[in-house]
């Protein structure tokens, strides 16, 4: 019995030895020390043997074989374990180097940031930005700026109304009159940019919609007159277009102003020397301007025998279009990524 055992140690011992990973060691302690291992059964022999002395020699000499293969069990364990870490750590580990997944970020539309530029252009020289409502009163919208009930001028701007005396305001104008009257109390100088957004019932098409932007202007002050209107539009659009861009007045007709000038630049693409955006004129309209008329002051609070004004209105779309070689108006506000991600 005693070699038996003694060749069953080593056999177990040498191939514990060799035990290639963690989990053969665990199947090998079943193997070597479970209750159907051929140790366990060899010993399973003991009460056959003839004397005590016999036994209880044999059963030691099984409980020093049990110590020494556990014993090396668990010490192949532990190194394949440490092994297998330090293989895992290895291969598992982190590449803080390796470039990470991207975040997309969101910018300001294209509309804003051509606000933001008008509005910058306006507040180098000295203006204000001012803003009102959206949802006017009839007064505000139309008859301060002495557009009275029934005025055929009221039908180029076909209006929204939500009652009837209030609607969606169709131009910026109502800021002027607010500004005038809310804020600037009589005192001058008067020096407001106004944006924001206006609402027409129109049929949509790629120059038209039923909300747009507009960015109005507004000086009050003693003897103001077209040519200090002239010369702040000369820089509005050197500060868009760039410095060869020359602005050009002509006559045209709005209640509030008089007189009223159609505001053209030089078109922007062809500098002015005719292509098929400006109809080979050299020339692309940005909107209305002109003197304040009186009966608008005086529906501000304001005197016109002591002091007088300019005003402009002009489509922020309409100009973002020019600056940016875009065709249709109708992409500013489709909401496609294809469009926005441009700008
Ligand atoms: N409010 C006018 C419009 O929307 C534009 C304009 C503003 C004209 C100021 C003259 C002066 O058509």
């Amino acid at each position: 019995m005693k070699e038996q055992l003694l060749k069953l140690q080593d056999e177990a011992l040498a191939t514990i030895a060799t035990a290639p990973d963690v989990a053969t060691v665990q199947e090998m302690r079943v193997r070597y020390l479970g209750k159907k291992s051929d140790l366990s059964i060899v010993l399973g022999g003991l009460g056959k043997l003839p004397t005590i002395d016999e036994r209880k020699a044999m059963g030691a000499l099984g409980n020093e074989i049990k110590t020494a293969i556990s014993t090396a069990l668990d010490a192949r364990e532990a190194e394949l374990g440490k092994a297998e870490l330090t293989a895992r750590l290895n291969s598992e580990s982190i590449d803080v180097t390796l470039p990470g997944t991207p975040r997309e970020r969101g910018h300001l539309h294209l509309m804003r940031q051509v606000q933001t530029r008008l509005e910058e252009i306006f507040i180098g020289m000295g203006y204000e930005v001012a803003e009102s409502r959206e949802v006017e009163t009839d007064w505000y919208n139309f008859e301060a700026l002495n557009l009275p009930k029934g005025h055929p001028a009221r039908d180029a701007q076909d209006s929204f109304y939500l009652s009837e005396d209030t609607l969606l305001r169709t131009h910026t104008s109502n800021t002027q009159i607010r500004y005038m009257l809310e804020v600037a109390k009589g005192r001058t100088p008067v020096k407001i940019v106004c944006p924001g957004r206006v609402f027409r019932r129109d049929v949509e098409d790629a120059t038209h919609g039923m909300m747009f932007h507009q960015i109005e202007g507004l000086v009050v002050d003693k003897g103001i007159n077209l040519a200090h209107l002239k010369g702040a539009m000369q820089e509005m659009m050197r500060g868009l277009f760039g410095p060869n861009a020359k602005v050009r007045l002509r006559p045209s007709y709005f209640p509030f102003t008089e007189p009223s000038a159609e505001t053209d630049v030089s078109c922007p693409f062809c500098n002015g020397t005719g292509c098929r955006i400006c109809k080979q004129s050299g020339w692309v309209e940005l909107g209305g301007s002109g003197v304040v008329h009186p009966n608008v002051l005086r529906a501000a609070g304001y005197d016109p025998e002591k002091v007088s004004g300019w005003a402009f209105g002009y489509g922020v779309e309409r100009i973002a279009m020019f600056a940016y070689q875009i065709e249709d108006l109708r992409h500013f506000i489709s909401g496609d990524m294809r469009f926005t991600r441009q700008f």
